[in-house]
Parts: structure tokens; sequence; C-alpha cells
């Protein structure tokens, strides 16, 4: 079979066109999805009372939240319990929004709405001296989607909404 220049192009063209689209696919997940809290140990958040009521605050090294949802100090993963996508807080709503399928959890990390099978996982808090401590081997399974403890109400615009 001779192989003319036009088909050789031809061929080419979409083996590369297939090919970014791959790597494409493969940074979006890359970067959507949560990763594993690292060694499941203790992290020292430092004082109770720098979590305002109604603040979500990321904890880098634990890859998790630290919500204050009324008064309530709660850790929260910020792996989306559907899929694994990581969950961002959005401050206009203050209501976690997870991009990836569109779960929507309250500042407590209960069920709003979205194919998410239960509220936002977390884990274990105690206090240790003057300082707020966090166990990420020991997770709780996040609520049941009837479970409705904490204000589920938006502040304001969505941010998924683009709002
Ligand atoms: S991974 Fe969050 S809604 Fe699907």
């Amino acid at each position: 079979m001779v192989i003319n220049r036009r088909y050789f192009l031809r061929r080419a063209w979409k083996a590369c066109t297939a090919f970014l689209g791959g790597a494409a696919v493969w940074t979006s997940w890359e970067m959507l999805k949560a990763r594993d809290v690292a060694a499941g140990g203790k992290i020292t958040l430092g004082n109770p009372v720098d979590y305002k009521d109604g603040t979500a605050t990321y904890v880098r090294e634990g890859r998790l939240w630290v919500v204050n949802a009324g008064g309530h100090l709660r850790a929260l993963s910020q792996k989306c319990p559907h899929l694994g996508c990581r969950v961002p807080f959005c401050d206009s709503s203050g209501r976690f929004e997870c991009p990836c399928h569109g779960s929507v959890f309250n500042i407590g990390g209960e069920y709003i709405q979205g194919p998410t099978p239960r509220g936002m996982d977390g884990y274990a808090l105690s206090v240790e001296g003057d300082a707020l401590v966090v166990d990420t081997g020991s997770v709780i399974t996040g609520p049941e989607n009837s479970v409705q403890n904490f204000d589920s109400t938006a502040k304001g615009p969505s941010c998924a909404a683009g709002g």
C-alpha cells in the first residue's frame, strides 16, 4: 500500500488531536481530584477562637476545611463523597459547591443538592491545651442526605453559577 502525503498528514493530525485531548482530560482530572491525606496523623490548627462563625478555612497540610457553623467547629475533608473531586467553599453563597457534578453542601458539610450519596466526610477534632487539633486518621463518615442540623440558606450568589 502506498501512503501518500495527504493520507499521512490526515492520520498525523488525528493522532495529535487525540493525544492533546487525552492530555487535556488527564490534566483536568489531576487538578480537580482530591489527593488523599498523606500520613493520617494529627495536625495542630491553632487557637479555636481564630475560627470565626460562618467561616471556612482551608488547611493545606491536611487537605481539609475547618469550619465554624453557628459556633460548632468541624473539620471537613476536601474530597467530595460522590466521585472524589476537590470541593471548594464559595464565599458568596456560604456553601461548599463541587465543580464536577454540582453537589452542594451547607457550611456544616450537610447535603443540599446534587448526586452525592451523603454529606461531606470529616475528621475528629479535639482541643489540646489551647490548640485545636485534627486527627486525620480518624475519619467521620458524612451524614445521610436527610440530616439538616445547620443552616442551608444561601448567603448570596452561587460560585458555580458564575455569580
Ligand atoms: S464529584 Fe462532587 S458532585 Fe461528583
